[in-house]
């Protein structure tokens, strides 16, 4: 029991991510094809279009900003001279005159994923350089390693959590070893964020896989240590990948603020009138960020669901094809600082956007069975997708309409 109870305090003492961390990473729109440009007028846009007001504070360079060689002489990693002409610390400067902050990415292994120079060997090196470019936030990867250097993630993790703090410079240290070595146990002490999956993707199956590997591990996030599913694929689209659609888009975005994941938006931000308004829409929500970020601080649970049918041998559902066959429906709830709560209906469906198996969905938020409390409590209910309060409720809540497959319902509850 007191086990129990030190994990949940002993964390990473630096001050930061108290409420999960919000911002953008260059990683998911972007991936190698980065440079000063992009990411100073993702910062202007970002002051723009209001996000920086929201929250989403810290703008992150992820993978390939670096040379392909460390200085010969001094042993820096140095930021390529073309991307990055006028370096990191001008950069910085131009995210904090703006009133953001500026996050760079590394690996704890010998090479950086995309085979740019890692830290291997320079941990402290590089958390000094770092500091002296005013750094904020460093996500740091783990490719590129032996298999007895996975093995003991932990220990490179904790030498590079120690070297951050040496340099004094409050720098949020987000590890990024991808659910691998069940970081859950160890990181909360080390790092305030922990990759709990594999790269997110902006395809609807993998998305549920990140949930489902993340919804576990609620009793693990607290303040200054939080889970992390990856970032936002909200309104990310390439060529050959259409991304998600609207619905999938605020079903993402609602399970994220629930789970109290990292907000990172992975959008293309640069032009500010080519964003689309839904994808605003959802990404500016005030209401679904405040649920994120509720100074309760804790991560929502799933505490129901009903799976009818969803096996593929389960000749009703896929081979008949008789949708009232299929059912795969989520309840998500939030304890709320308000003794009030958020909640998700999420009609989760099939796995595939054309999936016409599954059919929209009543579902019904019961208080004694899904929030634990009396019955006849009163709440008032706000429909924080539709922005507008429904009025007062007891014992149970149904919304009105039907929630379509890849769908949700997100609901605020607060006591009266
Ligand atoms: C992966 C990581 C991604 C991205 C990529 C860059 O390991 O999970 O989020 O950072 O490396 O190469």
């Amino acid at each position: 029991m007191i086990a129990i109870i030190t994990t949940r305090v002993q964390c990473l003492d630096n001050g930061l991510a108290r409420l999960p961390p919000m911002g953008f990473n260059t990683w998911n729109q972007f991936n190698c094809f980065i440079n000063e440009t992009i990411v100073k007028k993702t910062v202007d846009s970002m002051v723009e279009l209001g996000l920086r007001d929201l929250g989403y504070k810290y703008v992150v360079i992820d993978d390939c900003w670096q040379k392909d060689q460390r200085d010969p002489v001094t042993k820096r990693l140095v930021p390529d001279p073309i991307r990055f002409p006028n370096g990191m610390l001008a950069l910085s400067r131009y995210c904090q005159s703006k009133g953001m902050s500026l996050g760079i990415y590394s690996d704890g292994g010998n090479m950086t994923c995309k085979r740019y120079p890692g830290s291997m060997g320079y941990y402290e090196l590089d958390a000094q350089t770092f500091a002296e470019w005013e750094i904020d936030f460093l996500k740091f990867d783990f490719c590129y390693t032996t298999v007895w250097e996975e093995i003991h993630a932990s220990i490179y993790y904790t030498r590079m959590s120690k070297a951050l703090n040496m340099t004094g410079r409050p720098i949020l240290f987000s590890a990024c070893i991808w659910g691998h070595q069940q970081p859950w146990l160890w990181a909360p002490k080390i790092a305030n964020t922990w990759r709990t999956t594999e790269d997110i993707t902006p395809f609807y199956g993998r998305v549920m896989e990140n949930l489902d590997n993340n919804k576990v591990l609620a009793e693990y996030a607290g303040p200054g240590a939080w889970n992390d599913p990856d970032m936002l694929e909200v309104g990310v689209s390439k060529p050959d990948q259409p991304g998600l659609t609207v619905q999938e888009s605020r079903s993402h975005f609602a399970l994220w603020s629930i789970m109290a994941a990292p907000l990172i938006l992975g959008n293309d931000l640069t032009e500010v009138s080519k964003i689309p308004s839904w994808v605003l829409d959802i990404i500016r929500n005030k209401d679904v960020i405040s649920v994120n970020q509720d100074p309760l601080a804790v991560q929502g649970v799933m505490v129901a669901e009903t799976v009818i049918g969803v096996n593929r041998s389960s000749s009703l559902c896929y081979s008949v094809r008789i949708p009232e066959a299929c059912t795969r429906t989520e309840i998500y709830v939030k304890p709320l600082k308000n003794q009030g709560f958020a909640a998700v209906l999420f009609n989760r469906g099939g796995l595939n956007q054309d999936d016409f198996h599954f059919k929209p969905e009543k579902m019904t938020l019961d208080w004694s069975k899904h929030l634990k409390v009396d019955p006849t409590k009163v709440y008032m209910v706000k429909d924080l997708w539709g922005q507008k309060e429904l009025g007062k409720y007891q014992g149970t809540f149904t919304p009105d309409t039907l929630i379509q497959p890849h769908d949700c319902f997100m609901i605020s509850l607060t006591p009266l």
